[in-house]
């Protein structure tokens, strides 16, 4: 069957259809690789449950034709307010798979975020879309290691560097333990032998990862003995935290623009934008990192109060329709990054599966528009969404008008239970 049938309505009319056909096909394993957060996941669900508490007001009776949903992020034209997150190791989901999330971003008009622990050569990732594509950083393997990295991907054309700053280590995922990671990516043939089932359970995933060279390396963190393998990176990790002192060297080998990601508080962000940030990601890494913090879009007000009039402000976490990007939107991003709506696609049909979420989540934008009133993102206004009591609206422009005509502040559109 073509991979597209795989993914094509009714049987997949939203993301989380993605999501059932991705567990389908993906050993158990590789899903929960994917899927799952970190400690008791609270953050994991807090994440895409908080939108349902912002509400939105529409305006009646207006006909809003079907417009353009084109943004410009960090001075690029984006044809859409969503980017492909950094998502570490996605060729264990597809042959190839940044390339074929990339081209699949870039045949929609928009870009691509590769990260430090991608299978696949940044050359060959760059060289596989039409769209722009940004670096994320690890320093793992060290300052050196890294700064090869980094002038690699300047060389290759990447626009930007998104310098990920909530691993200081590796959260704990509970379900990759359960699942064996430890024993799977060991030297024990007869402990791997136990959860080798998985693998045998999904002989199509299993086709494929087998012809594509099997367990993946990491080719853009080259090591004095070569590529980093597989089993390393966690220790890596835990040895590489970014700290605000690195910000300085990277600026230094780096001109172009810098986005710092997995900020949720209002002094992190006046710092990131103090150390010479271009854009910050309000993000909580997916809740993979640190278990019980805020939801993304709880921490979104307060950090585009802070550095919102200063420099762009992105978020992530939770998404998972387009309600919820034009909710952020609303509450002052400028753009979103999505994780997992693209990675299930990835897992369920490979670059087929990307490109099916992106529609998902880009008819949701202009039918929920048009729903709400707006022929266009520059037609949102502060006063469609009421927010829960305690939840703060950031008292400066919305991102997405800035650059267009700019009807009201944030906050004008006074919300029932904000007054409350
Ligand atoms: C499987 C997986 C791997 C990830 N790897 C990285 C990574 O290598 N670097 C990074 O900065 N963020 C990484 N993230 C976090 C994403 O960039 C993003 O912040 C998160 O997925 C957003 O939440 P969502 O999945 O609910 O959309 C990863 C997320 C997932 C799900």
């Amino acid at each position: 069957m073509p991979l597209a049938r795989l993914v094509s309505a009714p049987s997949v009319l939203n993301i989380s259809d993605l999501r059932r056909a991705a567990r389908r096909r993906l050993p158990r394993v590789v899903f929960d690789y994917v899927d799952g957060g970190a400690e008791a996941e609270t953050t994991l669900r807090a994440n895409p449950s908080i939108y349902d508490e912002v509400l939105f007001r529409p305006r009646a009776a207006v006909a809003a034709p079907r417009a353009s949903l084109e943004t410009t992020v960090l001075g690029t034209r984006l044809a859409l307010p969503f980017l492909l997150a950094p998502v570490g190791s996605t060729r264990l989901l597809f042959p190839k798979g940044e390339c074929e999330a990339a081209r699949a971003a870039g045949a929609a008009g928009t870009g691509y975020i590769l990260s430090t622990l991608a299978g696949t050569r940044l050359e060959e990732v760059k060289a596989a879309t039409t769209g722009p594509c940004w670096y994320q950083v690890y320093l793992v393997g060290g300052r050196e290691v890294a700064s090869a990295a980094i002038e690699r991907a300047r060389a290759a054309g990447y626009g930007a560097l998104v310098l990920t700053v909530d691993t200081a280590i590796s959260g704990l995922r509970e379900r990759d333990h359960r699942n064996g990671i430890t024993e799977l990516l060991g030297a024990n043939p007869f402990a791997k032998l136990r959860y080798g089932w998985q693998f045998l359970c999904r002989p199509r995933w299993l086709v494929r990862y087998l012809s594509d060279g099997g367990l993946m390396q990491f080719p853009n963190v080259v090591l004095p003995d070569g590529p980093m393998r597989y089993a390393a990176v966690g220790k890596a990790l835990e040895q590489s935290v970014v700290t605000w002192q690195d910000l300085a060297w990277i600026r230094e080998l780096w001109k172009g623009p810098m986005v710092i990601k997995g900020i949720l508080t209002a002094d992190d962000g006046r710092r990131a934008v103090d150390e010479g940030a271009d854009a910050v990601v309000v993000s909580n890494h997916g809740g993979r990192q640190l278990d019980g913090v805020f939801p993304s879009l709880r921490a979104l007000p307060e950090i585009v109060a802070a550095v919102g009039g200063r420099t762009e402000v992105l978020m992530d976490g939770g998404i998972r329709r387009g309600g919820d990007i034009l909710k952020a939107l609303l509450l002052g991003a400028r753009a979103v990054l999505i994780g997992r709506a693209y990675a299930w696609g990835l897992g369920a049909a490979g670059g087929a599966g990307v490109s099916r979420a992106i529609e998902i989540l880009t008819a949701d934008l202009h039918r929920t528009l048009r729903l709400l009133g707006c022929g266009s993102l520059s037609e949102l206004d502060p006063s469609m969404i009421e927010l829960p009591v305690g939840f703060e609206r950031a008292r400066r422009p919305l991102a997405a008008l800035s650059t267009g005509s700019m009807r009201s502040e944030v906050g004008a559109g006074v919300a029932l239970n904000e007054a409350g």
